[in-house]
């Protein structure tokens, strides 16, 4: 069987998380063995890095090699090996999130991450015909709302990391950055209106891979 990868994306508060593990359940209950798993982390290195990159201050160019270093240790040791051995992998967020996040949010320099996930994700295996030059999501689930609606949803819900503190202005450019993502890669993308009810949006979820043929 091939393996196959998911990754969810959005701004902080779209939530994502159970749908994440709903989804993860939704393949083992068809059974797929499933590698849940998240970015910046999902390696002890990885998760590291994550440590800093969401508490320390730095500078965007700074970040984006962070992240683009915890996704590398991640491909090569979680998400190539389990996409070789069939797995389902779920990911909550991926190289989307940088293009939102440093991109968008912090006005980074597109071409500069568009070259590091050039080098970060170019594929280490024999090249067979058909497969992509870059190991990409097979499917992102853009998790879209308003960043207005997001920041009331976090309102008290936890402490805030650097992100999550930034104020509305960053959270509406993380937005529009993830709107031209998605418009950049449409057959890749599927846009989920996050606003719905969680029943509607894990309806949503659900058509969304099952339109795909990702699930039966
Ligand atoms: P998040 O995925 O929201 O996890 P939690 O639910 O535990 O808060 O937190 C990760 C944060 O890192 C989020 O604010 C987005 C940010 N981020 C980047 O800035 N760049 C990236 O490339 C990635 C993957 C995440």
């Amino acid at each position: 069987m091939n393996g196959l990868f998911i990754s969810f994306e959005g701004i902080d508060g779209a939530g994502k998380s159970t749908h994440i593990a709903a989804l993860a359940q939704a393949f083992e209950a068809q059974g797929r063995a499933v590698t849940l798993t998240r970015e910046p982390g999902g390696t002890p290195l990885a998760e590291t890095l994550r440590n800093l990159v969401l508490h320390e201050p730095m500078d965007a160019l700074t970040e984006s090699l962070l992240v683009f270093a915890a996704r590398r240790d991640h491909i090569q040791r979680v998400i190539a090996p389990a996409l070789a051995q069939g797995r389902v992998v779920v990911c909550d967020r991926f190289t989307d999130a940088t293009f939102a996040y440093q991109g968008g949010g912090r006005d980074f320099d597109w071409e500069v991450l568009r070259m590091l996930e050039r080098w970060v994700q170019a594929r280490q295996e024999p090249q067979s015909p058909g497969l992509p030059e870059l190991l990409q999501p097979d499917l992102t689930l853009w998790f879209d709302l308003p960043a207005a609606v997001a920041a009331q949803r976090l309102v008290g819900a936890r402490v805030p990391d650097k992100f999550e503190s930034q104020p509305g202005a960053f959270f509406e450019k993380v937005s529009a950055a993830y709107g031209l993502r998605c418009a950049q890669s449409p057959a890749r993308f599927a846009r989920i209106d996050a606003q719905s009810s969680p029943q509607t949006v894990w309806r949503d979820v659900l058509a969304a891979v099952r339109s795909k043929g990702l699930l039966a």
